[in-house]
């Protein structure tokens, strides 16, 4: 019998949540985690029914709902520390994380997923920028979060070779195949305590990663 206690996890989310159903489906197969709940920033994402499919509770909180910013922010904040949950985990959320939630969870329990190769491109519409620029090269990157744009320390990456038929379409589902393999595969290695920051550096079974991370292949 695993008498190891599953890590709890939130899912913040803004859109269709296929990461969020990986993560569903790895833990169905084993990965010793639990889902408490999943917050949306839109009522109409489609991660939504996914999360009730699979019996997560879930939230919705727009900032549009509230008077100020700041009220939204205060009560994302409430919402995740009343969850008290090991590791919040953005898939997909397009909501800028607030300050109050990164200092008073930590930066060493959030993480996110990028569909770039990060430090290069953060930010929006990643695929078409690395068609634009000719990379031979892109991938997806699991790193801490940072009050920067993408800027926390990496966990993580996974690359593949842009080809030339490649279009911003083709090149969205390919990343998503490899993200739906990275992020499962490091949530699994939170859940077994085997990463840890310390002053802004990752290390995995104690090892110090690079700078990139670990780099993953799963093509
Ligand atoms: C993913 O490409 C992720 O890297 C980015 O947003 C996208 C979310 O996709 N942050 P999905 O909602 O999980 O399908």
């Amino acid at each position: 019998m695993n008498e190891t206690k599953p890590l709890t996890i939130v899912v913040l989310i803004s859109g269709y949540g296929t990461n969020l159903q990986a993560l569903i489906n790895a833990i169905d197969n084993g990965l010793p985690a639990q889902i408490c709940a999943v917050i949306s920033d839109r009522a109409d994402a489609y991660g939504l029914i996914r999360a009730a499919n699979a019996n997560i509770s879930s939230i919705v909180l727009s900032p549009r709902a509230f008077l100020t910013r700041e009220d939204y922010e205060s009560n994302l904040e409430t919402h995740v520390r009343l969850m008290g949950v090991d590791l919040i985990v953005l898939a997909g959320f397009m909501q800028i994380l607030p300050k109050k939630v990164i200092e008073s969870w930590g930066v060493e329990r959030i993480i996110n997923i990028h569909p770039s190769l990060l430090p290069k491109y953060p930010g929006l519409h990643t695929h078409r920028r690395v068609l634009a620029a000719s990379e031979k090269q892109h991938g997806a990157t699991v790193h801490f979060v940072n009050e920067g744009l993408d800027e926390g320390p990496i966990i993580a990456q996974a690359s593949l070779t842009v080809s030339p038929s490649d279009t911003e379409e083709s090149l969205s589902m390919r990343i998503h195949a490899l993200e739906h393999k990275l992020y499962p595969m490091v949530i699994d290695w939170f859940a077994h305590n085997r990463i840890q920051l310390i002053n802004n550096r990752v290390y995995l079974d104690s090892l110090q990663l690079p700078k990139s991370g670990y780099n993953a292949t799963l093509g």
